[in-house]
């Protein structure tokens, strides 16, 4: 039997609509306009797409939205000038500086700059620290994405086998962490799979839960998982052109075979991505709210 498609669109629609009144009830009550930043060095076309798409949400929403974007060769301190700018900009409550960036430019020096209270994607250590002692932060977005997704398709994750492909700071760590958690969507027993691992089918053929964050096209196929295992496949990959000229995109999951097997699987594009960048949505009203001392 062919798997429940687990459609983000539809759920990330369900969220910002809840958003949507969220931002215009703080505008009407409060006179606070949630304002986000995302400041995006280099070309990179994905990176490209993905800032604008952040944007194009928070105008949507009603949330005020500023992009900033400099060329590949900008020197790091004018980077942290303008972080420095944004952290003391009144109608800006979350900063977002578009990953990777440059080589030449030190990426954790970067996210120590961002104002705690400012950091919407949750990267700061001080917001890493407190997500690990499971206290109120902002949470890292695409993991944040994950156990919504998780919670309102209603899969149980109490005592479930998680294995997690991926190790990475932004998805791998801290959704293995979240899901160990004794919190909704959490209390899992997880297993965190990476490029050193020995045999990664042993560890996925377990999983009642998989989440796959590994950047490989189509690295998990069909012999690879049981029998109705929940499959989260956050890769996006590009591998090709369309005929329309469109960036052809896998995930990190051989979605037509796997599908077969799997009770649910989320496809790509349309899974995790919009999930994505609503939860960015999500913690930016929640920054205004905090900023603004709105309970
Ligand atoms: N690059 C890939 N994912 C992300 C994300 O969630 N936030 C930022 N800032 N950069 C990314």
């Amino acid at each position: 039997m062919s798997a429940q498609i687990i459609s983000g669109t539809e759920i990330a629609k369900t969220i910002r609509e809840e958003l949507t009144r969220e931002v215009a009830e703080l505008k009407d009550l409060h006179g606070v306009v949630p304002g986000l930043v995302t400041i995006l060095v280099g070309e990179d076309p994905a990176s490209q797409s993905y800032v604008a798409a952040k944007n194009k949400t928070a105008k949507n929403l009603g949330i005020h939205s500023e992009q900033v974007t400099l060329p590949a060769e900008t020197a790091e301190q004018d980077l942290l000038d303008l972080i420095h700018k944004y952290n003391s900009d009144p109608k800006i409550n979350g900063i977002l500086v578009q990953l990777p960036l440059p080589r030449h430019i030190d990426e954790a020096k970067i996210l120590f700059a961002i104002d705690p209270e400012k950091d919407v994607d949750g990267f700061h250590p001080v917001n890493v620290g407190k997500m690990v002692l499971g206290e109120q932060c902002f949470l890292p977005c695409t993991p944040h994405g994950i156990l919504e997704l998780l919670q309102r398709t209603g899969v149980e994750t109490s005592g479930a086998e998680v294995v997690i492909v991926g190790r990475s700071n932004i998805v791998g760590k801290p959704i293995a962490n979240l899901m160990l958690q004794k919190r909704d969507s959490g209390n899992a027993t997880v297993t965190l799979c990476h490029t050193r691992t020995k045999d990664m089918a042993f560890h996925t053929r377990r999983a009642d839960i998989l989440i796959v964050a590994a950047g490989v096209a189509n690295m998990i196929t069909a012999d690879m998982v049981k029998a109705g295992v929940v499959v989260i496949d956050v890769g996006v990959n590009r591998i090709g052109v369309t005929d329309a000229g469109k960036a052809k995109l896998a995930g990190d999951v051989a979605f037509d075979e796997v599908k077969e097997i799997a009770a649910a699987i989320t496809p790509v594009p349309g899974g995790v991505g919009p999930m994505t960048i609503t939860m960015l949505m999500k913690n930016t009203v929640q920054a205004a709210k905090q900023q603004a001392n709105i309970a």
